[in-house]
Formats: structure tokens, sequence, C-alpha cells
């Protein structure tokens, strides 16, 4: 976002270092960044660091500087507050409005959006005054992101890590994109949304796949993360990185993500099935590798089908509101119908709430960057979206669902 002016909070963690590339991404992306470490941040790095690569002097204490009140003119002229690694501690001050260095000073005049990327050893994160502290942030609109699974500084690992930083400054683009006008209008709603394509076991090293890369489901979880959700993504193969701040919930072949879907939309606001899920799976797959001439013809591959997830969600829904559901159709249009007609009638005999309609002829959508769909809704209305980013598309589908939920 070129000219965008961010100011990039660090908390005093030992993920402060890969603050370094959070920082640089940024910049790179022509961003106007000021650097706000906290004073315990300068223990891990130092001041020489963040002002070399920021190309601006770095305070940390409201003493710095005082003629220029940065405390109040930092946080008023920004266009985005992010706040990586954000710690315990500073959540802790953040969510009780304390104003004891520049940072949470910041944090206190701030009237544009603000992110923050919580890094911290697992049990302090799910401590409940950190909890507490996590939702009453929330609640006031801060965009608070989960931390990733993984690894942590010593030899344990679990929630804590610190989301990678690519993902982090999409998140950060991703904010800023939607300017001034920013809603967290699905803030307090869970969502879980499936991306990718399903690998159908054929033998221990075959499967069958299909071309999805995921693109589109990333864009939706990602888009609903900075619209304030909750976010599980239930991945199968995808060609991208998850998203920053999502729970991610791995699969493979379609039987896996109908369980995982089964057991995570229970409580959900929102189900999205953007996935690209085999209808067929290898009725036998082989315990071992098939070979050549092995059954002395050419091999013939019995399919089974696979279970319609999106159809079983609508009927476990049964008669309840929730969870709101939203399916993808991957059409080609045939002989007799166009792609619209046919997406209609899918609608109809899936049953869910929206369609998402994707002409998928040629090499119009696979692995693309953008995208051009119709989203159909079951009380009848059209909504066409142009070609475009398919992170525009997929903020276009939350509008819908809002506008639905409401
Ligand atoms: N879907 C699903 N389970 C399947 C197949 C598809 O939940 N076994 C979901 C997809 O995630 C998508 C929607 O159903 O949201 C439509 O997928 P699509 O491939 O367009 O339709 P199909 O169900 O395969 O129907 P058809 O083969 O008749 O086009």
């Amino acid at each position: 976002m070129p000219g965008a002016r961010v100011v990039l909070g660090v908390a005093g963690g030992i993920a402060a270092y890969k603050a370094c590339e959070v920082l640089r991404g940024l910049t790179e992306s022509g961003c106007d960044v000021t650097v706000v470490p906290t004073p315990a941040a300068l223990r891990f790095v130092g001041a020489a660091t963040w002002s070399a690569l920021s190309g601006k002097p770095v305070a940390t204490e409201v003493w710095q500087d005082a003629h220029r009140v940065p405390h109040v003119r930092l946080g008023q002229d920004a266009d985005l507050v992010l706040v990586a690694p954000a710690t315990a501690d500073l959540m802790a001050r953040a969510a009780n409005g304390m104003a004891d260095d520049l940072l949470t000073n910041v944090l206190l005049t701030a009237r544009c959006p603000v992110v923050l990327a919580p890094a911290m050893h697992t049990e302090m994160w799910e401590h409940p005054a950190t909890q507490s502290n996590v939702a009453l942030l929330r609640q006031r609109g801060v965009l608070v992101l989960e931390p990733a699974s993984g690894r942590l500084t010593g030899a344990d690992s679990g929630p804590g890590r610190l989301p990678d930083p690519g993902q982090i400054v999409a998140a950060a683009q991703d904010v800023l994109r939607r300017g001034a006008g920013h809603r967290a209008d699905l803030a307090g709603r869970t969502v879980v949304v499936s991306a990718g394509g399903t690998q159908e076991t054929w033998d221990p090293v075959r499967y069958i796949g299909n071309r999805s890369s995921g693109r589109q489901g990333v864009e939706l979880a990602r888009t609903a993360v900075s619209r304030g959700a909750s976010v599980t993504l239930v991945a199968a193969h995808m060609d991208v990185a998850p998203p920053a701040g999502v729970t991610v919930v791995p699969v493979r072949t379609a039987e896996e993500m109908r369980s995982a879907m089964h057991a995570r939309t229970a409580g959900a606001d929102v189900v999205v099935m953007a996935a690209a899920v085999a209808d067929f799976r290898p009725a036998a797959p082989g315990e071992h590798k098939l070979k050549r001439g092995e059954s002395g013809a050419d091999p013939v591959l019995a399919l089974a089908e696979n279970a319609d997830i999106l159809r079983e969600l609508v009927e476990a829904r049964g008669a309840q509101e929730r969870p709101l559901i939203v399916g993808f159709a991957a059409e080609t249009g045939d002989a007799d119908r166009g792609v619209l007609a046919l997406g209609r009638e899918k609608l109809a005999r899936k049953g869910c709430d929206l369609l998402v309609v994707n002409d998928v002829s040629g090499d119009r959508v696979f692995g693309q960057s953008d995208n051009e769909v119709v989203i159909l809704s079951a009380s009848g209305r059209e909504t066409a979206v142009p070609r475009s980013a398919k992170a525009t598309v997929a903020d276009a589908v939350w509008d819908v669902v809002v506008e639905s939920l409401s």
C-alpha cells in the first residue's frame, strides 16, 4: 500500500527478531513505517536495527522528542497500528488502557485499525487472563490474530508462535486495502472455510487429485480474519500458504474433510465450502504400490462415490438457522444450459443459502490470482462480481454473508 502510514509496534518477546522481516515487507510494499519498540523489545533487537531498516529514528518512551508530542501524533496520524509480536504483557496493558510507554500511548490515541499478532508460550496464550484480555480487545474492534501452532522457543511446541511474517504483512495490507471504511462486521462470528483440493488414495504413492490451488479459500479466510471473524481453515492440498491468524486443520482426502467439517461446524455462524472435493475415490486403494504388468492387462481403476459434504452439512443443520452455508460451483456449462442455469439448479439441489458460481471453462480460474463470479442466494438474489482479485471476490462474498446474517 504505497504511502500508507503504519506504526509497527514491537513488544518484548523473542519473536521480535521476526518483526525485522515484517518491517521489510511493509517498507518494500511502499508503506511509510515508524517502529515503536517497547523498552523490553530493545533487549532482543536494538534501536539501530529498527532505525536502519525503517530509515527513521526510533523512540520507545514518551520523553524522547517530547516537543513533537509523539505519543499523540503517531497514533492520530497512522493508517494502521500493527503490533508484532504482541506479548501477553503488552495485551494486558492495552486491554486495561495503560499508557506506560510510547507504544501503549500510541494504542490509546490511534483511531485507525489496530492489528495485534500475538507470540508467547502456549501456557501464557491459554491462560484465562490472556484469553480474557484478547476477548476484551476483540470486543473493542482490535484485530487479534490467532497465533500459529508449532515449535516454540524451547523444545516444546503448540499454539503461540508468531504467524509467518509474510502472512502478517498480507493481513496488514488487507486491512489497509479496506482503508478508513474498515468494518469489523464479522466480529464475534465463528467461520469455517474449506479450501484446496482433496487427494484420493490409489496406492501408497499415488492419488487422484484436482487442479484447485486453494487461493480463493485462502483469500476468504484472510479477509474474514481482517473483518474480525474467528476463522478455522480446513485445508486440503493447497499451492499457497494459509493466512495468518486462522486455526488450520489439515486434511488430505474427502473423507478426512468430511469428518473435519462435521466436527468444526457445530456452533459456527458461517460455513463456506470453497474446497474442490473429489466426487470419486478409488474403490479399493492398494496396500502396496501397483507394479507395471502386475495385472497382466491394462489396469482398470474402479471408483466409488464420495459423500456430498455440502449437502450433508445442510441436512445436519436441519431446521436451525445457523450456520449460514455457502457453497461454490465450478461449472463449464453444457450444450443445453449455461453456467448460471446450472448454478441455480445446483443451489436448489444442495439446499445451501448462497452459491458462488464460477465459470471454470478454459484456464480462467484454477491457479489464477483473479476470478469472476455470480453469488446466487436461495432468496433469488444475484450479485455479479466482475473479474477482480480473489481477495476482492472474497470480500464481495462476505458482504452478501453479512447482509444475510442480519
Ligand atoms: N462439494 C462437497 N462434497 C463433494 C463435492 C462437492 O461438499 N463431494 C461441495 C464443493 O465444495 C462446492 C459444492 O459442493 O461447494 C459444489 O461443488 P461442484 O464440484 O461444483 O459440484 P458437485 O457437487 O461436484 O456437482 P456436479 O458434479 O453435479 O457438478
